[in-house]
């Protein structure tokens, strides 16, 4: 060999393999999502999403405390409403006992050391399962009057016990607004994550099979982002959100966006959070359950792919292969 540059050297020598390593992924760097349901002693697993859980509130204040346990630092919480508590304008939305609160409040009496973020939408909460109040002709849906729910929805959170609320509506000046409203109503402390730049995707289905939200009729591209246009728009939207107040930045999906993330991550100087979303577990999920590939080693392989890009805290629903692979 002639080449004096040997990149292999450094490959096979085990301390020096590791001791070169920039990117680690840690416990303490996951938002786990939880999806409350009403009742008692529930506890669902979604059939698009082996190995996750609908849980009543007790179920999973009693699974957060065990993740707490395992050194995981924070989740984010997502409502699964009963059919007969929906309606065209999302009311259980607003109702400060609804499960969210409920389950906010819970962590919070039993003092469960878990950072508690919630998902700020009404796709969870309307009959139609668009993300907001459906303007006059009832096919699009309206942004300001929107806006102004989700402010209410936040401080319902806020006075539950939410340290972060993270917006993913994706209704123009949401940010602004929910800062205004926060302020306003004594909650200065309480963070915003916006989802910033979310994509119209299709690595969501299994969620709305999860969270009980797809939409009756349409889909969301009237206000998520288009997969094919270029990485400035996600640069507009960072912007926006930003000069609005938002504390973290999100982008989603995450393993098939690396682009995008390591240009917001370029772009900013708040932490960028990516979400690994319902598809992407799916997928993985489901190949490795049939034994297509080794899922340890692929999830380990997306996740370092996701922090390598630029993500400094990923939300992931991996929390059982995660307790079992990483270090505290
Ligand atoms: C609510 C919301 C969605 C997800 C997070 N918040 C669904 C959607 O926008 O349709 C998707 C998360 C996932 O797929 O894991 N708007």
């Amino acid at each position: 060999m002639q080449d004096p540059i040997h990149p292999r050297r450094l490959r096979g020598i085990m301390p020096l393999r590791q001791m070169v390593r920039r990117v680690t992924l840690r416990r303490g760097d996951f938002i786990l999502p939880v999806f409350a349901c009403e009742g008692t002693g529930v506890k669902r697993e979604v059939a698009s999403m082996p190995g996750v859980f609908q849980m009543s509130v007790d179920v999973a204040a009693d699974w957060l405390a065990e993740r707490a346990g395992e050194g995981f630092g924070a989740y984010i919480a997502f409502g699964v409403i009963a059919k007969e508590k929906k309606n065209p304008r999302g009311d259980e939305a607003l109702n400060p006992d609804n499960v969210v609160c409920r389950l906010l409040e819970e962590v919070g009496r039993r003092k469960i050391g878990m950072t508690s973020m919630t998902d700020l939408c009404f796709c969870e909460y309307t009959s139609h399962g668009h993300c907001g109040i459906l303007s006059g002709d009832a096919t699009t849906v309206a942004n300001d009057v929107t806006v102004d729910r989700l402010v209410k929805q936040a401080v319902n959170h806020a006075q539950a016990g939410a340290a972060v609320i993270a917006p993913s509506g994706m209704m123009d000046g949401t940010v602004g607004a929910l800062r205004g409203g926060l302020d306003a109503a004594g909650f200065g402390n309480v963070a915003i994550l916006s989802y910033a730049v979310k994509y119209a995707s299709a690595f969501y289905g299994p969620f709305r099979d999860a969270a009980d939200s797809a939409p009756e009729f349409g889909d969301r591209r009237a206000y998520q982002m288009d997969p094919a246009r270029g990485v400035e728009e996600a640069m507009l939207e960072v912007d926006l959100d930003i000069q609005q107040g938002a504390d973290m930045v999100m982008v989603k999906p995450a393993g098939p966006y690396l682009d995008i993330l390591r240009a917001v991550r370029q772009r900013v100087q708040v932490p960028v959070v990516a979400y690994q979303v319902s598809g992407e577990y799916s997928m993985l999920e489901a190949a490795a359950r049939a034994g297509w590939l080794d899922g340890d080693r692929a999830v380990l392989e997306s996740l370092l792919a996701i922090k390598r890009a630029g993500a400094d805290l990923i939300i992931s629903y991996f929390s059982q292969r995660l307790a079992k692979l990483l270090e505290r």
